[in-house]
């Protein structure tokens, strides 16, 4: 029991990666406000079902939590659900952004909405529960807040970029927190999951067909919410501003950006001088090559 009687809002509860953790989150003790709203992989048609289904589940294992049937893209929606984990239960410890939609397309061909609607479900989101959970947090003194981003905005992706900035923002998003949070013993970190769902379902078809079991290959949606438990736990109140990878049975620890090279011009850089050291002194070998 690692989060006995903590209080716990996990965007995109109702699938995936969301569920597991809100299941595993209740089982370590956790109040679970399950928030979902409940629509297709592309953000269209809303249903109640299954953030209810997995309250319905959590109470018959023994746990407690309550739905919040709302749409993390707005930001009315963020006050309200944290509003409900108040009301229901009295305090805020967790907050966990898992709610995600895919709408690929390649950038010359995106529309706006494309852009927009993976943006504010993913980024502006993350930010609209940010914003209200973080008032409460830094009067508790205490608070955990894990935000999941995606190795397609770590390293990029080729058809997926409004999904990549948004899960690049996250980060940035997190680390600024972080920052400011953490005079407040308040962490903020981030997981690059791997897991079989219904957002990976593509991917994972030619491993399938290959012979390999989808969740052996990719790992499952439980394999990632023990790391989410940990996060919020007593255990790790020092850790903060990070982002870990979970798949299957391997957890990673990523980099921080930082300037790897430098060089000074005698004064100003001119066009020329920089083509002439470029190669020799700054490069981009030992880096991974986009061309
Ligand atoms: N599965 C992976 O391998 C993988 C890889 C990288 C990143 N991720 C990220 O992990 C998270 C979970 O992914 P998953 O594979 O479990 O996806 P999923 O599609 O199975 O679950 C996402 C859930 O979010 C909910 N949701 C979508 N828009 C919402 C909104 N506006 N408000 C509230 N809920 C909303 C959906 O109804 C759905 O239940 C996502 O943020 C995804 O981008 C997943």
């Amino acid at each position: 029991m690692m989060l006995k009687d903590k209080v716990a809002i996990i965007t995109g509860a109702g699938r995936g990666i969301g569920r597991s953790t809100a299941l595993l989150m209740a089982e370590h003790g956790a109040k679970v406000v399950v928030c979902d709203y409940g629509v297709s992989l592309d953000g269209s048609a809303p249903s109640s079902e299954p953030a209810n289904a997995v309250v319905r589940e959590i109470r018959e294992r023994g746990g407690t939590a309550v739905a919040a049937v709302d749409d993390v893209g707005s930001f009315e929606a963020g006050q309200r659900i944290v509003q409900l984990a108040l009301d229901s239960f009295g305090r805020l410890d967790c907050l966990i952004h898992v709610a995600g939609i895919l709408r690929e397309r390649m950038i010359f061909n995106m529309a706006e909405a494309e852009w927009d609607d993976v943006i504010r479900v993913h980024l502006k989101g993350g930010f609209n529960l940010l914003r209200f959970a973080t008032p409460v947090m830094r009067q508790q003194r205490s608070g955990s807040i894990v935000l999941f981003t995606s190795r397609s905005g770590l390293r990029g992706a080729p058809g997926v970029p409004n999904y990549a900035a948004a899960k690049m923002g996250l980060v940035g998003l997190a680390r600024s927190t972080a920052q400011a949070m953490a005079k407040y013993n308040v962490t903020v970190n981030c997981i690059v999951p791997v897991a079989f769902s219904r957002m990976t379902q593509r991917m994972a078809g030619p491993m399938i067909q290959a012979g390999l079991g989808a969740g052996e290959e990719l790992g499952l949606p439980e394999d990632v919410a023990p790391l989410v438990v940990f996060l919020c736990s007593e255990a790790a109140r020092h850790v903060t501003g990070q982002v870990y990878t979970s798949q299957g049975n391997k957890l990673a620890l990523w980099s921080q950006p930082r300037e790897i090279r430098t060089v000074y011009a005698e004064g100003r850089w001119t066009p020329q001088g920089i083509a002439d050291i470029f190669e020799s002194q700054l490069g981009q070998d030992e880096l991974v090559r986009f061309k």
